[in-house]
């Protein structure tokens, strides 16, 4: 298992998304219900917001409900938003704490109006932090974050304040991440290989990491061994090794503007 001092300071991701896999298997390995996974898969969310906070790491994105999850059953559903709302609740404070400012993309518009005011709450309360960005997608699915791009560029084109033909950049404005750096690093547990509609976008030169931890067992060393992992790849982005060794500084990703 990696530890922090293994961590290169200077070629740290500025933006690691995850994707939390496995909980219901994890509590079914127990012979429990699902929830029991996800009540447990609270405190691998606090150990890797922490250790992302320690790290000095600017964004992290936890995939936490996506649109296609509407489609579990309705008892299971309404737990996580339970879990969602007493969550954030108890953790504002160790935003707090960690001066970490709260962000959310996705549908939150379509979540329960109990949930909304909840994560409004915690999103005022913590606007004026400067550290860590922890960025919740909830109700989010990377296909209606594009289509909805496209509807929105449509109702300006057609007010005439934006001309027909945006390029990627111009694009990249409508999508919920506009001012979010594309991820460096994408994790996902349980030994999934997919996206599950994740940021396909944003998602474009990430350098993916799979790992079979489920995530109730995910641990602040799971995350350094992540990072670990991650600084020993090279980052082309269409380039020659050649090219890149020259230029080895630039380990992030390349940005809109
Ligand atoms: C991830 O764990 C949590 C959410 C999707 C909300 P799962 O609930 O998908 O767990 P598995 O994949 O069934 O084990
Ligand atoms: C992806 O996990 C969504 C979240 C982690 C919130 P799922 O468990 O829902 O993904 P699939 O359905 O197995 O692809
Ligand atoms: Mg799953």
């Amino acid at each position: 298992m990696a530890t922090k001092e293994e961590i290169i300071q200077e070629r740290l991701p500025r933006h690691i998304a995850v994707i939390m896999d496995g909980n219901g298997r994890w509590a079914k390995k127990r012979g429990n219900q699902r929830i029991f996974g996800h009540r447990n898969g609270v405190k691998s969310v606090r150990e890797t917001v922490e250790a992302a906070a320690e790290l000095g790491v600017s964004y992290l994105t936890l995939y936490a409900f996506s649109r296609e999850n509407w489609n579990r059953p309705s008892h299971e559903i309404d737990a996580l938003m339970s879990l969602l709302v007493s969550t954030v609740e108890r953790e504002t404070k160790t935003l707090m704490d960690n001066n970490i400012q709260l962000l959310t993309i996705g549908d939150v518009q379509g979540l329960p109006f109990k949930v909304q005011d909840k994560i409004q709450e915690a999103l005022d309360k913590t606007s004026a932090n400067t550290g860590l960005k922890l960025v919740l997608a909830l109700n989010y699915s990377g296909r209606w974050e594009l289509s909805e791009a496209l509807r929105r560029f449509g109702e300006d084109y057609k007010a005439g304040n934006v001309s027909g033909s945006p390029d990627e950049k111009e694009l990249n404005q409508y999508l919920t991440t506009s001012h979010i750096p594309d991820p460096d690093l994408l994790i996902r547990t349980s030994g999934e290989a997919r996206l599950s509609n994740f940021l396909l976008w944003q998602l474009a030169y990430t350098e993916l990491y799979f790992t079979d931890v489920l995530w109730p067992d995910f641990r602040k060393e799971n995350l350094f061994e992540a990072i670990v992992n991650y600084q020993s790849r090279e980052r082309r982005f269409g380039k020659t090794s050649e090219q890149v060794v020259r230029n080895k500084s630039k380990n992030n990703a390349p940005q809109y503007g």
